[in-house]
């Protein structure tokens, strides 16, 4: 019964940006890299929030390279963000720096007063010493645009790239069958553009809640950026709740793993701006 009522559920897809691109390989870096540098550093400083945590608190970026973390909230990854267009769980169109702003005054988040955090970094000479040489002067905007820098440094390809770029020989038979199966199956009508998402939002609407407006997620990293939907654990169990949600297509318990396999191409490697 319940099956039933899921399975006339109606989809509304709203907005699209970079729809005829549908997929394509990442883009190539593109940042300052001192800007990037004094962006790290900030980032990781603890000294410059109001409750003495730092960015990594959630977004984890050392030892475990997700961009993301389970608590104290489930945050988005942080990789490859800079090629989003649409932020927040609810389908906001924005730019990225808007978004970071709106960390500092996010309770749930950095929850920091700019006044401080710039009140902070103008007690510290190395960084007074930074901003003038890369700014000229201090100021949140500045500070925003270096955090920014280093977020579009954290951009990493994966195996799907060089796939998608024309080594045939990097996928073997159940990935590229897997890569099949999300185009056939529709997948890629709403996970599209570099990111596999992060390119537009849809109206989700089932038979037991109103319908709500989601930013589709990027799929990049997928597999290591658990919980998923809130709080889902693990892909497979993922891909039963998008069936009975957002799939019109059939889709069955195999070809739902050989797309799981296709999921796990998506792990990045290690950017180096985190390699030293
Ligand atoms: C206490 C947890 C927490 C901290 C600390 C935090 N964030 Fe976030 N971050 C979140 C949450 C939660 C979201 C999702 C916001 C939403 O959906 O409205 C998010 C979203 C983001 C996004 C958008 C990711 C995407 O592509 O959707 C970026 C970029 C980001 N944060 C950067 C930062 C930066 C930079 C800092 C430090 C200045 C920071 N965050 C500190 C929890 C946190
Ligand atoms: C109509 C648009 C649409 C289609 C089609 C679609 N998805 Fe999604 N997908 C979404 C949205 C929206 C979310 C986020 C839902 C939420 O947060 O409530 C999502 C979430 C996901 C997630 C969880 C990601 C995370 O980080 O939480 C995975 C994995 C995923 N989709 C894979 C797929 C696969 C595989 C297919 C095809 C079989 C597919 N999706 C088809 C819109 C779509």
């Amino acid at each position: 019964m319940i099956l039933k009522i899921f399975r006339v559920l109606s989809i509304f897809v709203l907005c699209t940006a970079g729809f005829s691109e549908v997929i394509s390989p990442i883009k190539p870096y593109d940042y300052n890299e001192n800007k990037a540098n004094l962006g790290k550093s900030l980032f990781f400083d603890t000294r410059l929030n109001e409750n003495n945590f730092s960015c990594q608190r959630c977004h984890h970026l050392l030892k475990e390279v997700t961009g993301t973390s389970k608590t104290p909230f489930s945050s988005p990854s942080i990789l490859n963000s800079s090629m989003n267009y649409y932020f927040t769980k609810e389908g906001v169109r924005q730019s990225l720096k808007e978004e970071i702003k709106n960390m500092f005054l996010d309770t749930k988040a950095y929850n920091t007063k700019p006044s401080y955090f710039i009140a902070q970094i103008k007690k510290n000479p190395i960084y007074i010493e930074q901003f003038k040489e890369i700014y000229g002067n201090i100021n949140f905007e500045n500070a925003i645009d270096a955090i920014e820098e280093f977020i579009k440094a954290l951009r990493m390809p994966s195996r799907f790239d060089y796939y998608l770029q024309g080594h045939d020989d990097v996928f073997n038979e159940d990935e590229k069958e897997g890569y099949r199966l999300f185009i056939r199956k529709g997948c890629v009508t709403c996970h599209n553009g570099a990111n596999l998402g992060g390119g537009m939002a849809a109206y989700i609407k089932n038979a037991g809640s109103k319908k709500k407006m989601r930013t589709v997620p990027s799929l990049r990293n997928v597999a290591k950026t658990a919980p998923y939907i809130g709080n889902i654990t693990n892909l497979k169990d993922t891909l039963r709740f998008l069936k009975l949600s957002v799939i019109s297509s059939t889709l069955n318990e195999a070809e739902m793993d050989k797309i799981i396999i296709f999921l796990k191409t998506l792990d990045s490697e290690i950017p180096p701006i985190l390699q030293h």
